[in-house]
């Protein structure tokens, strides 16, 4: 049966799991492997290319792919990816690097074992290039500024100086099945995803990013691209946040008590995605709705500052830049919001698009008032965040302090 979902990023769902016998074969060639050591970051990047979350990505990128994406937004697939007609690649806002030490690297064509952080084993990589770290190339063009203080280029800085590349085989994709942020009954794969969707008879699915328990505003804009699409796929990001952000595990627990009571369970669905974050705004708003076409998502929701972290973007950047990628590539449609929140004067829910005053009116709380209020033990006003969900970060303020 041909499936009446949008179809992956490059046409076919990249799957990069090793199956029983060619893992147990693996496991035990790798024992005699050089191993790298993964960041957070890599062991999340591994995850999403072993199940095809960064289709048509089969591993970690090579130089062309590289410069291509920093430079262009695009893979230098273009003579090779179906449907590009020997023309412009696919777009890609994001480098997939697996950058190490340089003085450690190995060299090209060797098999290296890729250690998940807990020291699982999590994969295997052919080393088919190594390449020089271009942070003066990636840095300015993927998060539009140098500064060492920004979350993303801090962690770029952090990285190696040599970047290898090459197809990776994974032998798991949760690494830790028991800790905290394994969420393994939501841990689907895209295509878990998709098939849920079809057996729902679902065919436009909008997905909500989210690294943040679910505000009213959220909500709002979930509710809102609910009545014009027949699902809507809750994918809160579970990889890598910065220090500060809420707990995925703490996210989780608020984001089951608000669906629970809020939301149609037919229309709604909520998994994981073990993405790492970048705070790329704009380029980051492209990479995480490529994500959520591989998961068979037709939509995305795409609000105020998406991916946004203190004042380095504009508010509709991430919006903004939506224009200048090929949108038949592309081929999931963003759902752009203005700035929503509860208006006192409204009694309700509203943005600039439907409410005229809104400046001063709305209750807004930025991610770090909301720490402060919950530190005091205080509750997030009931406009801002429902009651229940105030409840579950009320407690874990509590249990952290
Ligand atoms: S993000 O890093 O995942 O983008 P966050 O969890 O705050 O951060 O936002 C999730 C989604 O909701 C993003 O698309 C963001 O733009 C949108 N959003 C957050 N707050 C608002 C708001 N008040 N009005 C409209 N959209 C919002």
């Amino acid at each position: 049966m041909t499936s009446t979902l949008i179809a992956p990023h490059g046409g076919r769902l990249v799957d990069r799991l090793a199956a029983a016998p060619r893992a147990a074969e693996l496991r035990a060639q790798a024992a005699s492997f050089p191993s790298i050591a993964l960041t957070p970051k890599q062991s999340c990047d591994l995850e999403l290319i072993a199940v095809g979350g960064f289709s048509p990505l089969t591993g970690f990128m090579g130089k062309a792919d590289f410069v291509s994406v920093c430079k262009d937004m695009r893979l230098s697939d273009g003579a090779t990816a179906p449907g590009r007609q020997g023309g412009a690649g696919s777009v890609w806002s994001i480098p997939i690097l697996l950058c190490v030490d340089s003085t450690t690297a190995p060299r090209v064509g060797a098999r290296v074992a890729l250690k998940a952080p807990n020291g699982v084993l999590q994969g295997v990589l052919t080393v088919e290039e190594v390449f020089e770290h271009d942070r003066k190339l990636e840095i300015p063009r993927v998060f539009r500024t140098e500064d060492p203080a920004h979350p993303g280029v801090a962690q770029v800085l952090a990285e190696g100086d040599a970047c290898l590349a090459g197809p990776v085989e994974a032998l798991e994709t949760c690494t830790d099945p028991n800790g905290p942020e394994a969420f393994l009954p939501q841990r689907l794969t895209p295509g878990q995803t998709r098939a849920a969707f079809e057996q729902r008879g679902w065919r436009t699915v909008v997905a909500f990013q989210t690294r943040n328990p679910i505000h009213r505003a959220h909500e709002y804009v979930c509710k809102c691209a609910q009545e014009v699409c027949d699902g809507l796929l809750i994918h809160p990001l579970v990889g890598e946040t910065k220090k500060g952000d809420i707990p995925a595990d703490v996210r989780m627990r608020a984001i089951d008590a608000l669906v629970k009571k809020y939301f149609n369970p037919g229309t709604t669905l909520v998994s994981v995605l073990p993405a790492a974050m970048r705070y790329a705004g704009p380029r980051e708003a492209v990479h995480h709705a490529l994500m959520r076409k591989n998961y068979g998502c037709s939509h995305f929701i795409v609000g105020r500052d998406h991916a946004g972290v203190g004042n380095y973007y504009g508010t509709y950047d991430a919006q903004k830049i939506f224009d200048q990628v090929d949108a038949a590539d592309l081929a999931i449609e963003p759902l752009k919001f203005e700035h929503t929140g509860y208006s006192k004067s409204y009694a309700g829910m509203v943005s600039g698009k439907t409410y005229p005053r809104i400046e001063g009116d709305i209750v807004n709380l930025s991610g770090t008032a909301v720490r402060d209020l919950l530190a005091k033990g205080e509750r997030p006003p009931v406009e801002f965040t429902r009651p229940e969900v105030a409840d579950v970060l009320i407690e874990w303020a509590r249990a952290a302090k």
